[in-house]
């Protein structure tokens, strides 16, 4: 069982700007929570407890103010700072200690999933016992992605970085699940063209030794990188229509936790406390 995660929350938010000047990309909100909550509600989903996050240099006291430690949600949250935007592997060498001997995953502080099987799903991926596992979503516009190629027994036969010409519609979502030779893996890569180290040139070794497979996540479920001023709207306008129609909310991270049995009344009362009055602490109200 992979029972350690990483949430890479880091990184410059360059294509929102000005909005993320002076607040972490990650901090702004998904209608009615910062959009970290999304990711974390992933990895809590996968029954993940142990989750270190990695944020830029100087920006560790705006995440604490937010998430503390993690106790009041029954897990524990170590953060760690990067450098600079050094790529996505970069998490690896930074996650090493924490890493350990352990099987790993990793989600992209700016991913959205919603959708019924993603529970499975997330089952199905914690066990991971060698090898990685990536998961792949059919998206209309590629090109904008990792994306990942497949043959009729959903093996998969290329992967490449945004590539200009068409190869697949199948994106490769920010959800990555390693065994521990990602660390050392990660320490093999050298930057690319534009100075960074590739995601996709990690999956590739794990590729090349076919130790890769995928998990899809279906047109009944929804992934949404929160890259664009587009998409990030789009995900609120989402969550907005589904936790209205539903009076339930998705990501709510207190409500995982009670259901996951990792917390009880005394941490929701605490937690409403924190929040103060506001319609997320009432909808906790409503929890027990
Ligand atoms: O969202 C899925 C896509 O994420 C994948 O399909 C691509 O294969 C993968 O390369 C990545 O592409 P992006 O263009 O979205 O990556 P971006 O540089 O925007 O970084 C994604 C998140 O990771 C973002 O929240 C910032 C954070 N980040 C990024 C880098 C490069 C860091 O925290 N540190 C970094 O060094």
């Amino acid at each position: 069982m992979i029972k350690k995660g990483i949430i890479l929350a880091g990184g410059k938010g360059t294509r929102m700007s000005p909005l993320t000047k002076a607040v972490n990309k990650q901090l702004l909100p998904i209608y009615d929570k910062p959009i970290i909550f999304y990711p974390l509600s992933i990895l809590m989903l996968a029954k993940i407890k142990d989750i270190l996050i990695i944020v830029n240099k100087g920006e560790l006291s705006q995440y604490k103010k937010i998430l503390p430690n993690g106790k009041n949600l029954g897990i524990k949250i170590t953060y760690l700072e990067q450098e600079s935007p050094k790529g996505l592997p970069d998490a690896f060498k930074i996650g090493e200690k924490f890493i350990g001997s352990e099987n790993v995953a990793m989600i992209l502080g700016d991913n959205f999933f919603y959708g019924q099987s993603l529970s499975s799903i997330l089952k199905k991926c914690t066990k991971l016992k060698s090898g990685a596992k990536i998961i792949l979503h059919e998206v209309f516009n590629p090109k904008l992605f990792g994306v990942a190629k497949i043959d009729k027994n959903k093996k998969i036969t290329k992967i490449a970085e945004k590539p200009k010409k068409f190869i697949s519609k199948f994106a490769i979502t920010g959800l990555y699940f390693f065994d521990n030779l990602v660390v050392k893996y990660a320490k093999q890569l050298k930057p690319s063209k534009r100075g960074e180290l590739e995601i996709i040139d990690l999956i590739n070794k794990y590729k090349k030794r076919k130790k890769l497979s995928a998990e899809f996540i279906g047109r009944g479920g929804a992934w949404l990188d929160t890259g664009s001023l587009e998409d990030y709207y789009k995900s609120s306008i989402f969550v907005q229509s589904v936790e209205n129609r539903q009076g339930l909310k998705i990501a709510c991270l207190e409500e995982i936790a009670f259901h996951n049995g990792w917390i009880g009344k005394k941490e929701l009362l605490s937690q409403i406390k924190f929040y103060g009055n506001c319609e997320y602490s009432n909808y906790l109200k409503r929890l027990f």
